[in-house]
């Protein structure tokens, strides 16, 4: 018996496969802008969400409220001057908008250059994809911010920088266990 498959089957075959999981990720993955999205309707239904916020005088609050296989979402309250450091978010994409206070968000050209800082008021969202770096502080002296963070896929790892007069410097690595 002859058990060969004809060469163009098996290249058919593989293309579908290849095309069907493509098509599975794509679903699996929020985009930066559905992450907005999402982020800006629970920033609009704090009635979903508000008994949970804590403050922390230690360091910034946080908890995640939902978590999927595609997405997750935290809340994180920040004090003033509370910050997060300059960090990435691995091969997540993400977004964050903020329910009550003001937020800077400031990022810095990885090689060096100047800084942009970016103010964010209530009602406002940010959004962007893997690999991106950013600081977030609340600027304010005496106002506690609120503020709604999405990210596709879930964070599984984190990158801290140092800001140098030649750039971003890795200070170190977080993993899941960290958070
Ligand atoms: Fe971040």
């Amino acid at each position: 018996m002859n058990l060969s498959i004809p060469i163009e089957l098996i290249e058919n075959s593989c293309h579908d496969l290849s095309v069907r999981r493509s098509i599975v990720t794509e679903q699996r993955i929020l985009s930066p802008g559905q992450l907005a999205a999402e982020v800006r309707r629970l920033t609009s239904t704090p009635a979903e969400w508000v008994a949970r916020v804590r403050l922390d005088p230690e360091g910034r609050w946080y908890e995640r409220i939902h978590v999927s296989d595609r997405y997750e979402v935290w809340l994180i309250s920040w004090l003033p001057g509370q910050s997060t450091g300059f960090h990435d978010h691995g091969g997540s994409a993400g977004a964050f908008s903020v329910v009550w206070g003001a937020l800077d968000e400031c990022v810095a050209p990885r090689s060096g250059g100047r800084a942009l800082v970016t103010q964010v008021t209530a009602g406002d969202a940010r959004a962007f994809g893997p690999r991106y770096v950013h600081d977030v502080r609340n600027p304010a002296a005496g106002s506690v911010a609120v503020s709604v963070h999405a990210y596709s896929p879930p964070l599984s790892a984190m990158t801290r920088y140092d800001l140098t007069s030649g750039g971003l410097v890795v200070a170190g690595t977080e993993g899941e266990d960290d958070w």
